[in-house]
């Protein structure tokens, strides 16, 4: 059992993505029928990805189109152009490396970062109309990217009901709010359980074998929330009481005695066995053919787990019948 693998749990609360908001366009009062509209695809998007500002009912006859970063028209809040007679795009001093204009005035922005949230303002130069233009501004709003969060623990391989576990959720922060997930439910309340530090922190007194996990921390923002990996303790216990098989106690001399015991134990148990308290073997089976009476006695079994240091250990008595004469075959078979 590696202690840092789990099965991942379903999540159930994604990243929701950036939102790209406020879809607003000021154009002008076009006599025609078709307002030019901008669009941003996808219209949620995460810093990283890419966005594209789809410009919609373009009119005919345009000379060109300037897109400039905020709403400000000039030299250094010019990103870049496009000259439709000759298919020229131009770029300028707010040009980042990662916006791409097309013929249709459409742009697309990639790898987006926090600075590429604001405003935009697309600038469309009429055939004829010498300098004079139309503008239309569009907002998108870009939220910061959660990172991702880790669990770091005080002990990966604590022993039951002993030691005392610290969880801690990175990164820190005073803007997350922390939220602590065990089999993919958020912890509960308990009295057990104690959450210092805004529940950044999570200490359990002592853990069970039950309580393997898997355990996640989840941090929130107001835009959305994010899971760290799961994170599975290897918790050490046992040996619980060995029990021995099969727990018959009366044999016939002639048999074989095949015993074997077996305890609850993690790491797996070493076993040794005793007879009349005498060491006999290490093993978890122990066998002697054909015994006779003089193989009576009490039979132990001991389980020791060396990581949690604990011993355990259960017996039988074992009586074996032998009327003087007989042998197996006829009390197996009596006439
Ligand atoms: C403009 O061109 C881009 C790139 O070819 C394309 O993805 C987009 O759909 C076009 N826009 C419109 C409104 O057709
Ligand atoms: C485009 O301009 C040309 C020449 O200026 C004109 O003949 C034509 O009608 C215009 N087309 C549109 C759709 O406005
Ligand atoms: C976007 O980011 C990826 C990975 O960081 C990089 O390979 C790519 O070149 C970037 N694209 C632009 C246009 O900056
Ligand atoms: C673990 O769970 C099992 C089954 O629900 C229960 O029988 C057992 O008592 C629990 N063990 C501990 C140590 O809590």
């Amino acid at each position: 059992m590696g202690p840092l693998s789990a099965p991942p749990c379903t999540e159930h609360i994604k990243w929701k993505g950036l939102l790209l908001t406020a879809l607003l366009l000021n154009f002008w009062n076009l006599p025609t029928t078709a307002q030019v509209m901008i669009e941003a695809q996808p219209p949620k998007v995460s810093e990283g990805k890419d966005v594209l500002l789809l410009v919609h009912n373009l009119p005919q006859n345009l000379t060109g189109y300037i897109w400039y970063k905020g709403q400000i028209r000039d030299l250094y809040h010019y990103i870049t152009s496009y000259v439709v007679d000759g298919q020229i795009i131009i770029y300028g001093p707010a040009y980042s490396g990662r916006e791409t204009v097309y013929s249709n005035a459409s742009l697309l922005i990639q790898n987006v970062t926090r600075e590429d949230a604001g405003s935009y303002t697309l600038h469309i130069i009429k055939r004829g109309d010498g300098t004079r233009g139309v503008t239309g501004y569009f907002t998108f709003t870009l939220y910061p990217k959660l990172p991702m969060p880790y669990i770091t623990i005080n002990n990966l391989n604590p022993r039951e009901n002993k030691d005392v576990l610290t969880f801690t959720c990175e990164p820190k922060s005073e803007n997350y709010a922390y939220i602590w997930w065990l089999n993919c439910q958020s912890l509960p309340v308990s009295p057990r359980v104690k959450r210092p530090i805004e529940n950044r922190i999570l200490i359990l007194p002592s853990v069970t074998r039950n309580e393997t996990g898997p355990y996640q921390c989840e941090i929130r923002d107001r835009y959305g929330g994010i899971r760290s990996d799961s994170v599975t303790l290897n918790v050490l216990y046992g040996p619980d009481l060995p029990r021995i098989f099969p727990s018959v106690t009366s044999y016939y001399s002639g048999e074989n005695l095949d015993l074997s015991c077996f305890a609850n134990s993690n790491p797996p148990a070493q076993y040794s066995w005793t007879i009349n308290g005498k060491f006999q073997l290490s093993g978890q089976k122990l066998f002697i053919p054909q015994i006779t009476p003089k193989h009576n006695g009490l039979y132990a079994c001991s389980a020791r787990n060396s990581a949690t240091g604990e011993e355990s250990s259960t017996s039988l008595t074992i009586r074996v019948i032998a009327p003087p004469g007989l042998g197996t075959f006829a009390f197996n078979n009596p006439t």
